[in-house]
């Protein structure tokens, strides 16, 4: 039997929500990664340090017992964060970074800037403490076009952007297209991207396959086949730029299926066997250790985690929900065969 064994990894973009939310999908991270950044975009959003505390203390309030689980965390900037409130970022040992929401872009991003020409103080201050800034990518100028929003966003925000703060450290989350990955493998150090397993597995004609499928609608869109295979080529090319970091998106499935569906994809139930998925197809499963468990840790300047899991290749269907509260959660690929399975170290041979 194919087995392989990698350093545990981290997700360096998760969304693990609040209250029965968090306690329903907490554990699928936990069993899989050593370490998560939690995205900050609750309701009411964690902008402050205090409140990244709290919700670092629910976070492990929520995970099963004896979890070797450690949660870092964003803030949510907005046009008012303090520039103080970096410097208290900076100086705890959990918010590694500040997350960039581009106001009405994504799910509960009302909150976000609409102009980073405004958070000129914030910025100046990160750079100075050398916290990270991490950037939904997309423009939300109604005038421009879904698929376009991401070239955009780098054109109008991102290149203005690595030009006045050149010693910022940025990662563009989830990036989706060929120009996307083709600025970041170019634009010098400080600058790295995060990938999804939707993106890398699918292009944008699964949305549509036989039907609209809203399980399938997240933000960034999923793109054209020749933006995923370039997407494929930047995750196991062996640039250190690029590493894992899932966005599993939790909605109960009555907010996806509905007349205005909300953006999201959940991964977590599944979150590094997906990415042994795409290693395997392209013929690289050698390099999903760096991808998964190094070149993020590097870029973020924290220790690579100690001790391994387990993949093995064994079929096994994805089902077709997990209980979400009083609601339903439809995972990525639901009722699918998955190739690979991680094997649990307690039921291992
Ligand atoms: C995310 C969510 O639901 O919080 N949704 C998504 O489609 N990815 C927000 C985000 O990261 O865009
Ligand atoms: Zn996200």
């Amino acid at each position: 039997m194919q087995t392989i064994s990698i350093t545990r990894p981290d997700d360096w973009h998760l969304h693990l929500r609040d209250g029965a939310g968090l306690a329903a999908v907490a554990g699928f991270s936990a069993r899989r990664f050593a370490r998560v950044l939690a995205m900050p975009n609750l309701q009411p959003p964690v902008t402050t340090v205090a409140l990244a505390a709290a919700y670092r203390a629910r976070i492990r309030a929520a995970l099963p017992p004896g979890a070797d689980f450690t949660p870092l965390l964003a803030l949510y900037l907005t046009e008012t964060t303090a520039a103080d409130e970096i410097d208290r970022a900076a100086a705890s040992d959990f918010v590694v970074g500040v997350k960039c929401y581009p106001a009405g872009a994504t799910t509960h991003a009302e909150a976000g800037v609409t102009s980073l020409e405004r958070c000129r103080a914030v910025l100046e201050r990160m750079e100075e403490c050398d916290l990270v800034l991490q950037l939904h990518g997309e423009a939300t100028d109604p005038a421009v076009d879904p698929y376009d929003r991401e070239s955009v966003f780098i054109e109008r925000e991102l290149v203005p952007l690595r030009r006045r703060y050149p010693r910022l450290r940025v990662v563009l989350e989830h990036v989706t297209t060929r120009a996307g990955v083709d600025f970041v493998r170019d634009g010098g150090p400080g600058l790295a991207a995060t990938l999804t397993p939707q993106h890398l597995l699918l292009n944008r004609g699964a949305l549509f396959a036989g039907g609209l499928r809203p399980h399938l609608y997240c933000l960034p869109l999923l793109k054209r086949e020749r933006d995923r295979e370039a997407l494929v080529e930047a995750a196991t090319g062996g640039d250190p730029r690029f590493f894992l970091g899932t966005d599993s998106a939790p909605h109960a499935r009555t907010a996806k299926e509905s007349a205005c569906g909300c953006a999201g994809v959940f991964s977590a139930h599944a979150g590094i066997e997906l990415y042994a998925e795409v290693f395997a197809r392209a013929g690289r499963l050698e390099r999903l250790d760096a991808f998964a468990s190094a070149h993020g840790a590097d870029f973020y300047r924290v220790p690579r985690n100690r001790g391994s899991i387990t993949l093995v290749r064994e079929p096994w269907t994805v089902p077709a929900h997990y209980p979400f509260g009083t609601d339903q959660l439809v995972p990525f690929g639901a009722g699918t065969t998955l190739e690979w399975r991680l094997l649990d170290p307690e039921t291992g041979p």
